[in-house]
C-alpha cells in the first residue's frame, strides 16, 4: 500500500537493529483516515471469504481490526493480555512469547464470542516473530472455528513470523513489507 509506505518513510523512526517506531499514526496516536483506508484494503483482498468475525490482540491491533470489521460489517473481537490467568472454563487461553520482553503472556478470548460456526480474519499491526498470530491461531483451533486469512499492517520480512505461519496455507496480506533497516532507513520489499 503506497500511502502506508510513504507514511512510514515520513513518520517512522528506526530504533536499534529491528524496531520501527510508528507512534504518530499507529501505536499511540492513531490516524483514523489511514486506518479506514487500510480496512478497505483488507476488505478488497479478503472479500470473497465468508468472514463472520475479525480477531486481533489488544491494544495496537484494535484500530486496524475495527476498520476491517466495519468494511465487512462483522464484529471485531480483541484477545486480552494477562500476566497470568486463573483457570476459567469460559475462556480460550493461549501463550504468547514476547521476544522483545522475553516473557510469556497469556491471551484470552471469551467462549461467548468465538464458536465453530465462525470464519475468522486475523488482523494485527505488526508481524515480527509471529507469536501473536500463533496465539490467535491456537485459540481459533480450540474454538473449532475456521481461519480464512491474516491481514498485517507492517510485516518485517527479515524476522521469523512469516515462516511460522506460511506452511499453514492461509492467505496473508501485509500492507507494507519491510526487508531491512539500512543506516536508519526503511527498505521495502519490491512489489
Ligand atoms: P510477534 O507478535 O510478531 O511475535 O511480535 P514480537 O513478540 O516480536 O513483539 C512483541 C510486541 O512488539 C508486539 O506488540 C508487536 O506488535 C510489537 N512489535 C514487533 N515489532 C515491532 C516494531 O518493529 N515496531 C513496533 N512499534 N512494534 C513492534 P505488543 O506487545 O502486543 O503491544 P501492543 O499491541 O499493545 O502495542
Ligand atoms: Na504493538
Ligand atoms: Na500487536
Amino acid at each position: 500500500m503506497k500511502e502506508l509506505e510513504a507514511r512510514i518513510k515520513r513518520d517512522g523512526r528506526v530504533l536499534g537493529e529491528d524496531v520501527l517506531k510508528v507512534d504518530s499514526f499507529l501505536n499511540h496516536q492513531v490516524d483514523p483516515v489511514l486506518m479506514h483506508k487500510m480496512g478497505q484494503e483488507f476488505y478488497e483482498y479478503f472479500q470473497d471469504k465468508p468472514i463472520t468475525k475479525v480477531l486481533t490482540v489488544e491494544s495496537s491491533g484494535i484500530a486496524p481490526a475495527v476498520m476491517t470489521g466495519l468494511a465487512f460489517e462483522v464484529p471485531v473481537v480483541f484477545a486480552r493480555k494477562h500476566k497470568s490467568i486463573t483457570m476459567n472454563n469460559d475462556m480460550y487461553v493461549a501463550d504468547v512469547y514476547s521476544f522483545t520482553k522475553k516473557t510469556t503472556n497469556k491471551i484470552s478470548i471469551s467462549k461467548n464470542f468465538l464458536s465453530k460456526e465462525d470464519h475468522v480474519l486475523i488482523i494485527d499491526d505488526f508481524l515480527a516473530n509471529g507469536q501473536a498470530v500463533s496465539g490467535l491461531t491456537n485459540i481459533i483451533q480450540q474454538a473449532d472455528a475456521t481461519l480464512e486469512g491474516i491481514g498485517i499492517v507492517i510485516e518485517k520480512t527479515f524476522q521469523k513470523g512469516r515462516q511460522l505461519i506460511d506452511h499453514q496455507n492461509i492467505p496473508i496480506l501485509s500492507l507494507a513489507r519491510i526487508k531491512a533497516f539500512k543506516n536508519g532507513q526503511v527498505v521495502f520489499e519490491e512489489e
